[in-house]
């Protein structure tokens, strides 16, 4: 367990933000370790959507919250708490028809199905050691298997299964994936929610050398990243090669309709508005995709203009105080799905597989996981429950619009060559001036879920990872 006092600064750190469970205890950055919360209960950013207001008959099943058999640890990228979790000395190991039962000398007793205990032995011929992948021909097994030996060991739970297979079960891996009751106390790091003030004297940036010479350099890059939902890497050599590595440290880049690493001037060249000197408001990108780009990167390699600054707004900020002073148009938001596509160049029409609302809300937590909103790329609404929907759709959107506009939360910049801004695209919105001159950017996209693996990796270590799958 986490000492107390960790605990308690712990908590002091975190209190104003936003918190969400990701953080392991064992995190080996010191920086996150600083700031890690632990919670016994999932920690909302946000209240679930409600169940109504939707412009399509989808929307209701949506926004409902699914059935309890859902793993709720599945849902983070969270592990234990616990670390040496120990057996109770005055209770006994136990076993019936159809389960084990553990008693911990926490107090708790888990228990554990028979069925599921055999589908999830961990020898080396039932999961492949490497891989984590079931090697065990789950249908092989009969239904109502039982063990003839249960026994506590050192290392953990020794069963000997009818027909003599054999299994062990470390203590630890019992307490993490105990499902009744379930035990993992879910460990959170702040997400730090700014306004453009906040950015005044906590700005996330990190150094090119850092990032490129180790794996802790991008263990700090990619917790700054989730936690800001945005950071620059400074001192990047000016050319797209250099650029290019930059977001291979991450992962490999996300190809699209527009091509795989991006290095374009005010062309129209793919026929889009990104390719254009217009002004550009706050938006996500590729909210067309069923799966919107997690990251986005861009690097200014050359200007000699005016205006072009770029902008920021905080997403998960801007919904907050959307939520908190127009609790109506959060909701119908939360819930009214919108068409979107992308259709400029000749022979691509894309719309993801269903239309998606602005906020979209994790399905067991009601956490707001994701930021949709590119007004440009809305198609048209034709699907409404009743007419009175489409008044409400817009009121609130312009409720927003207008949330989105106030200065205090738009971060703008001028980009300069050699600094890269790199950020979360299912949070952070992005805009740019007007411009006049030559200006070419380069960039590229990273997928969310490969943004991810790095993030956790980096900042946690395979063994950790694997432990809490
Ligand atoms: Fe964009
Ligand atoms: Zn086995």
């Amino acid at each position: 367990m986490a000492s107390r006092r960790t605990v308690a600064i712990a908590r002091s750190l975190s209190a104003g933000f936003a918190r969400r469970q990701i953080i392991c205890q064992h995190s080996r950055n010191p920086w996150l370790q600083a700031i890690r919360a632990i919670s016994t209960s999932p920690l909302q950013t946000s209240p679930a959507p409600p169940a109504s207001s939707e412009a399509s008959p989808a929307a209701a099943a949506a926004t409902q919250t699914p059935s309890s058999i859902i793993n709720k640890k599945r849902t983070f990228n969270v592990t234990k708490a616990d670390a040496q979790p120990t057996i109770s000395k005055h209770h006994k190991i136990s076993f019936d028809d159809k389960k084990i039962s553990v008693p911990w000398e926490e107090g708790k007793t888990s228990t554990f199905q028979h069925i599921w205990l055999r589908d999830h032995c961990q020898c080396s011929s039932c999961m492949h050691p490497q891989t984590k992948q079931r090697m065990l021909d789950t249908f092989s097994l009969p239904l109502n298997i039982r063990p003839s030996q249960v026994e506590p060991k050192d290392e953990g739970l020794y069963v000997k299964w009818r027909g003599d297979h054999e299994s062990l079960y470390s203590w630890e891996w019992l307490h993490r994936h105990s499902y009744a009751p379930r035990l993992e106390k879910y460990i959170s790091v702040q997400r730090k929610l700014w306004s453009k003030k906040d950015l005044e004297t906590d700005m996330p940036v990190v150094k090119y050398s850092d990032v490129m010479e180790s794996d802790a350099g991008v263990a700090e890059w990619t917790s700054k990243i989730e936690i800001y939902g945005f950071c620059f890497v400074d001192g990047v050599p000016v050319s797209p090669e250099a650029t290019k590595e930059v977001a291979e440290r991450i992962a490999h880049i996300r190809h699209t309709h527009y091509g795989g690493f991006w290095d374009f001037t005010a062309d129209l060249a793919m026929n889009d508005m990104a390719y254009t000197d217009l002004a550009l408001p706050a938006h996500t990108d590729t909210t067309y995709f069923t799966e919107p780009c997690g990251l986005q990167m861009f690097h200014l390699l050359e200007f000699d203009g005016k205006g072009g600054e770029s902008l920021l707004v905080d997403g998960f900020r801007a919904a907050r105080i959307l939520r908190d002073e127009k609790p109506e148009a959060f909701r119908t938001l939360s819930a009214v799905r919108i068409p979107t596509h992308a259709s400029g160049n000749e022979g691509v029409s894309i719309e993801p597989y269903t239309p998606f609302p602005v906020f979209n809300h994790h399905p067991v937590t009601g956490e707001l996981v994701q930021v949709r909103w590119n007004n440009e790329d809305r198609a048209t609404m034709d699907r409404w429950g009743e007419p009175e929907e489409v008044e409400k759709f817009y009121q609130a959107i312009f409720e927003w619009n207008e949330v989105l506009k106030r200065v205090d939360g738009e971060f703008r910049e001028q980009l300069v060559p050699g600094k890269l801004l790199i950020f979360d695209n299912w949070r952070v919105l992005h805009g740019r001036g007007s411009f006049t001159g030559h200006r070419r950017l380069c960039g590229a996209y990273i997928s969310r879920d490969d943004f991810h693996s790095r993030l956790r990796i980096t900042n946690y270590g395979r063994k950790e990872i694997l432990m809490g799958l």
